[in-house]
């Protein structure tokens, strides 16, 4: 068996892992990231766009940001659409802040390349991992290219997400489980074709929620509500567009353009929250702690500001021997997470259609979405939340 010796071993190259890596690579930390895909895998996979203004001045504050910078889209606002119109709410103007939209392979890329250029060591393809020891000195094994290796770490990043081996190494009886699922799921597309708005649009109609976003000038995102089971062969390219342009089409006119459809599927919509986020050595964060329904546009956006917390302590544990931030690693993120379970949760709520039967909850969300798009104080709220709340 091949022996390698770090400081922390992370198993996950997705935005929790491959960042967490990065920062403690620049506080001088070792680290290797353990992944069960290939990096032609995880750069292309096609999920979350919406970045924080927090993870933004991240990304610049850490040497990320050039591409970004070139290739990002800034949005000072959203709109809201119910009744067939538009309303639109300036984040700007309510908060100071702006989100922008960057594709979560793009973040991905650019930090697969921040870590390769600057040394580090980040091994894709690895199978079959496990976990050993992490109460008191942590290995990981795992098979690479029909070879078995071992890593002997300090400490262990579990950020492989929510299907991950990380959460269910730890003894039954130590975690908490909190847990809702929904009966809809997001039917997404990626189209080859001009966003017709320069903002999103989330919309709320009788047939249900869907949202318009963007990924460059020439690729329009898009997602439609629908049913928690369904299957994607039973959604053509014509179904898909003809029930987009119904629930979008606002009375001025408005529709997204048409364009053909470059990669479609369904996600799953759930809450999930794990307490504590730590157990002995290993350390969860990102999806493999919690997921969030992504109305809120919050996952990726978590996953980094766990990895944000973890590195801070981790950076406290090495240079001054203290274990007080890492003691308080998990109530600190949870703090944080909650809040942002909530407003992933009322955004999910305000947003869909719960039972098309139940004509009393339609219009009490009509009637919600009337008073956020008429209140200062509504509005505000709604931005605050969508830009990012601080990290402590
Ligand atoms: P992940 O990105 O899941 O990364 C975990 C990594 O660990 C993966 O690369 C995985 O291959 C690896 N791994 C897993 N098991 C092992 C193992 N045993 N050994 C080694 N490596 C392992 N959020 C939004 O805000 N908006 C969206 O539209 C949206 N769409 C999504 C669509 C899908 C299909 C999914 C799954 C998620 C979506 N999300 C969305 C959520 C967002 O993408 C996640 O919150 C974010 O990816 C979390 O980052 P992470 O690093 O914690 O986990
Ligand atoms: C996108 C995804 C989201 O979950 C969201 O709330 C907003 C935008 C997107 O993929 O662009």
């Amino acid at each position: 068996m091949k022996q390698l010796r770090t400081q922390v071993g992370i198993v996950g190259a997705g935005p929790a892992g491959l960042m967490l890596s990065h920062l403690l690579h620049l506080e001088g930390i070792e680290s290797i990231v353990i992944e069960a895909q290939s990096r032609t895998h995880i750069e292309g996979r096609v999920r979350a766009g919406v970045l924080e203004q927090g993870t933004v001045e991240l990304m610049r504050l850490t040497g990320l940001g050039e591409r970004l910078d070139r290739e990002s889209l800034l949005h000072n606002g959203v709109y809201l659409s119910f009744d067939g119109n538009r309303h639109h709410l300036d984040f700007k103007e309510l908060t100071g802040k702006s989100i922008t939209v960057y594709a979560q392979h793009e973040v991905i890329k650019d930090l697969v390349r921040a870590r390769l250029d600057s040394g580090g060591r980040i091994l894709f393809d690895a199978k079959n991992l496990s976990i050993a020891s992490f109460e008191s000195s942590p290995r990981l094994q795992f098979q690479q290219n029909g070879e078995a290796y071992e890593v002997a770490c300090d400490f262990i990043g579990g950020c492989d997400g929510f299907h991950g081996v990380c959460r269910p190494s730890i003894p039954e009886g130590v975690l908490k489980v909190f847990e809702r699922t929904y009966p809809f799921a997001w039917l997404g597309i990626l189209a080859e074709a001009p966003p017709s708005s320069e903002e999103l649009v989330y919309t709320y109609t009788d047939r249900g929620f869907a949202l318009f976003s963007m990924r460059s000038p020439t690729v329009t995102r898009l997602y439609l509500q629908c049913g928690p089971d369904e299957d994607i062969r039973n959604w053509s390219d014509d179904r898909i567009w003809e029930e987009l342009l119904r629930r979008l089409t606002t009375k001025d006119g408005w529709a997204p353009n048409r364009g053909p459809v470059l990669q479609k599927g369904i996600t799953d919509m759930r809450s999930f929250v794990v307490e504590p986020m730590q157990f002995g050595r290993l350390f969860l964060a990102g999806d493999a702690a919690h997921i969030v329904p992504p109305t809120g546009a919050k996952g990726m956006n978590l996953a980094i500001a766990d990895v944000t917390v973890l590195s801070r302590a981790l950076s406290e544990f090495y240079k001054n021997g203290r274990e007080n931030l890492l003691t308080a690693y998990s109530s600190t993120c949870l703090r944080r997470l909650w809040k942002v379970q909530r407003f992933s949760w009322w955004m999910t709520a305000m947003l869909h259609r719960w039972d098309s039967q139940n004509e009393f909850d339609h219009r009490r969300q009509l009637a919600e979405l009337d008073y956020l798009t008429s209140s200062r104080a509504a509005m505000t709220s709604l931005a605050e939340n969508y830009v990012g709340l601080p990290l402590e």
